[in-house]
Formats: structure tokens, sequence, C-alpha cells
């Protein structure tokens, strides 16, 4: 069913549901959209707040959900077969600009859920033949998010967990250095989405390397559509409308 971009919710069936970490599942819905990565649908359950999630995937729709609150919580409950209410896509996503002259290097990097939005992009950098490295970050080992869906189609793989016990001991960042070393083709750009944090230092890091960082920006947000100003950042920017990607400001 190919659910329409009006602002009303469609009550879409869960076919199946995976259990990624202990408290991340990925719910594959009956419905597809025409969508670009780092787009957002708004999800509802009755008797809750809709809150903004973003697309693992459009075709189906696949959400993935950290369990932290109250709507994500109740969202955990869900069988297949339960419905969950979604309206979007929503907002912008990344670019991947396509250079015919050289092939492109996309560096994603992502820590939680974050992680999920960046499996999309790289399927569709792949497909437009950009050589894709993904960093995947985590405290711990076991938290560590799709790291056999990045394997799978082909994305070169660097691991780093605040622990220690699995890939590079440190952050995210600690990894850059290493991809920057090892990489045949300087990366053409650098395309993340994770905690605010993360955000800033990997953008600091690529920005003295002189490579450009799109973010993927969090803020609270209500309608999702640019009528309730919630999520303005920076001057006048609506995270809903104008983001949650952007090219990243060093001045913000
Ligand atoms: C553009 C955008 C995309 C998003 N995409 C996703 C997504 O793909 N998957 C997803 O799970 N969530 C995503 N979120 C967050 C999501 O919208 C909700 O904020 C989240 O599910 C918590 O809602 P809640 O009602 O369950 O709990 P809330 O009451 O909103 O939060 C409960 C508590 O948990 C904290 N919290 C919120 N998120 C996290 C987190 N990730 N880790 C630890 N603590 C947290 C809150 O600060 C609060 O203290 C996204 C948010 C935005 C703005
Ligand atoms: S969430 Fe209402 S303006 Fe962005």
């Amino acid at each position: 069913m190919q659910i329409s971009h009006a602002p009303l919710p469609k009550p879409l069936k869960i076919a199946d549901i995976k259990i990624e970490n202990a408290s991340t599942k990925t719910f594959i819905l009956g419905g597809k959209l025409e969508a670009r990565p780092g787009q957002f649908v708004m999800a509802w359950l009755p008797g809750h707040e809709d809150k903004p999630f973003s697309l693992a995937a459009a075709d189906p729709i696949k959400l993935t959900i950290a369990d932290v609150g109250p709507l994500s919580h109740a969202l955990h409950q869900l069988q297949i077969g339960d419905s969950i209410w979604v309206r979007g896509p929503l907002g912008q996503g990344y670019t991947l600009p396509v250079n015919s002259k050289d092939k492109p290097h996309a560096l994603l990097i992502g820590g939680g859920y974050g992680v999920a939005p960046l499996l999309f992009l790289a399927q569709q950098a792949l497909a437009l033949d950009y050589q894709v490295s993904m960093i995947i970050g985590a405290k711990k080992a076991a938290d560590l998010l799709l790291v056999n869906d990045f394997k799978t189609i082909g994305a070169a793989l660097w691991l780093t967990t605040e622990e220690g016990s699995t890939g590079i001991h440190g952050l995210v960042t600690d990894a850059i250095p290493a991809v920057l070393a090892e990489a045949t083709i300087r990366p053409t750009l650098v395309c993340t989405c994770g905690p605010t944090g993360m955000l800033r230092a990997v953008a600091a890091v690529c920005t003295a390397e002189a490579i450009p960082v799109q973010v993927a920006w969090e803020a609270h947000m209500r309608c999702g559509i640019g009528l309730c100003g919630s999520c303005e950042v920076g001057e006048g920017w609506l995270t809903c409308l104008d983001g949650p990607v952007f090219p990243f400001d060093p001045a913000y």
C-alpha cells in the first residue's frame, strides 16, 4: 500500500519485528513511501503524543525504535498484526552529490538508533556507485546496532566501543583517523546521525579535515510540518521542515 503524504496519520499493520539489542527493535510495516534517507515520519498510538522516527527503510517502511519513554515503550509492547499510525515522509534528507568524474566516498558515522537511517543511506550510496565506509559506535559491544546488515551490503565497517571490548576503544571520532589512513579514496562527504554531542564532535573533526559534513539534528517536535515552532534551532531554522538533515554550520 502506497501511503499518501497528507498530514493525517494512516494505520499500518506491523508485518514483522526484529529485535536488534536489549532496548531496540525494528518494526517492519505493511506500507511503503517514496522517501529519502534522513527523512522521518510522525508515529502515533491512541492515548499517546505522536513523535518523530527516522526511516530505516522506505519500501517496506522500517522504524528502528529504542525503548526510552512512554511512546517508545508502548510501541515495544506491540505484536505482529497490530497497527502503528504513521504520517510522512517529512523533512529534508541527506544529499548525495553525484560527480561523474571521480568515484565518491561517503563516510557514515552513527551512534545509538542513529545507525538505522544510515543503513538506508548506505544502500542508496552504493546504488549510486559510492564507496561507503561506516563507523558504528556504542557504549558496549551488545549495543552495537545493525553490524551484520552493513557487512551484508558491502560497506567497509569500523566499530568503536567505550568499554573497549570490540573494535577501537573509544568514541566514533577515534575511528576517523583510521578510516582516513586506510582510505584509497579520501572521503568526499561525511553523514552522521546520533546524539547531539556526537554530532558536534564528528563535525569538529571533519571540519578540521576540510570534509563537508551533513548532520541529522534532533529537536522536540510536535506538528512535524512547520506550524508550531517547537523544533526551532539556530536563527529561525525549523528542524522538521528545514532539517532534520543540515549541512553542518560551525557557527552554530
Ligand atoms: C528527527 C528525529 C528522528 C528520530 N528518530 C528516532 C528513531 O529512529 N528511533 C528512536 O528510537 N527515536 C527517534 N527519535 C526520538 C523519538 O522521537 C522520541 O523522542 C523517543 O522515542 C522518546 O519518546 P518517548 O515518548 O518514548 O519518551 P520521552 O518521554 O520523549 O523520553 C523519555 C526520556 O528518555 C530520554 N530519551 C529520549 N530519546 C532517548 C534516547 N535515544 N536514548 C536515551 N534517552 C532518550 C528523554 O530525554 C527523556 O528523558 C527521533 C527524534 C527526532 C527529532
Ligand atoms: S515540529 Fe512544529 S514547527 Fe517543527
